[in-house]
């Protein structure tokens, strides 16, 4: 048996602009060898307190709480040893190695890792719907809603489509446009999810429902066809976007640049301040990601942090000793 052992997760961008809570993708870097953002997770027993304890967490500025009880990825890896494995104890450090409140899903990276790990550690082999279902006991503390659109691409990879989490996870793999690539960029700022959710219409008029239906649907029909004209048809928000756009500056700049820089869709990476565009290659992706950086930066005096991924990008998976 391994012990310990080292997960890692990545960032991810959800909702995709018309699917709201139920689609997502995996993020990585170009660079090879580089895992590109995301979170690593080492799980180690016998663990000290409890079923669960956070023995140190780097890379947050001391902003995450210890207490396992008010932790994304302790709550995860408790309500994985409650139901799989009563009576283990497991020490966990979380190392942080994306920005917190950037809309890349940096709660669910947290808590895909710690349970990737520590299935891993405790030899369990659970399948896919069972580690998404303990992952998003975390999700839920930390988003305040159950919704897996970020949980479901970090632990598996790819594109994804959440069907619906009751009365299990029910998720479903999207093919991917050889050569789509996602151009992504982050404004220095914050957007606090769990907020930002509660100000979320509770009741959408039917029409804009209708509308939002059937740009998902399309979107999906797109990426099996490998229509691209109907996938940037289709990049089309008319649920989130509208009411969170107004709280990050530069919003409107930054998308008008990429859809000029050649971008097939823009729209916020889950609940923002980060942008991402889908676009036709690595090339076009660098000139998109420029173009928002320099709106930003224009518009709204943001600095930005930039990322071009190859899409798909690979899930949660155990690591040896890679940086
Ligand atoms: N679908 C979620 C939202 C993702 O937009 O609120 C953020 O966690």
């Amino acid at each position: 048996m391994r012990n310990p052992v080292r997960a890692f997760a990545p960032a991810s961008v959800s909702n995709i602009a018309c699917g709201f809570d139920i689609l997502g993708f995996a993020l990585q870097s170009e660079s090879e060898g580089d895992l590109g953002p995301g979170d690593i997770v080492t799980a180690r027993e016998p663990g000290g307190h409890g079923p669960v304890r956070i023995a140190a967490i780097a890379g947050d500025e001391g902003r995450l709480p210890l207490e396992a009880e008010r932790n994304t990825a302790a709550v995860a890896a408790k309500a994985l040893i409650d139901a799989e494995a009563p009576g283990s104890a497991v020490d966990l450090e979380i190392e942080k190695r994306m920005p917190l409140e950037s809309g890349l899903g940096s709660s669910a990276a947290s808590a895909v890792a710690a349970v990737v790990a520590v299935d891993a550690l405790l030899g369990l082999e659970l399948p896919a719907a069972s580690l998404l279902r303990y992952a998003l006991a975390g999700e839920v503390l930390a988003s305040g809603g159950p919704h897996a659109d970020n949980l479901a691409p970090s632990l598996l990879g790819g594109l994804v489509l959440v069907r619906s989490l009751d009365p299990e996870p029910d998720v479903i793999d999207l093919p991917v446009p050889e050569g789509l690539t996602c151009a992504l960029v982050r404004p220095h700022a914050e957007v606090n999810t769990k907020e930002s959710r509660a100000r979320l219409d509770r009741h959408l008029p039917l029409e804009r429902a209708v509308t939002q239906w059937g740009n998902a649907a399309a979107l999906v029909s797109a990426l099996y066809r490998s229509d691209l004209e109907l996938l940037s048809r289709a990049l089309v928000d008319v649920v989130a976007e509208p009411v969170r756009a107004p709280g990050v500056p530069g919003f409107h700049a930054a998308k008008a640049a990429a859809i000029e820089a050649g971008a097939l869709g823009c729209s916020l990476s889950g609940s923002g301040p980060a942008l991402f565009a889908l676009c036709d290659g690595r090339d076009g992706a660098r000139e998109v990601a420029a173009a928002m950086a320099g709106a930003f930066d224009s518009s709204a005096g943001l600095n930005c942090d930039r990322l071009v991924a190859p899409l798909p990008a690979p899930g949660a998976r155990v690591i040896e000793g890679e940086a």
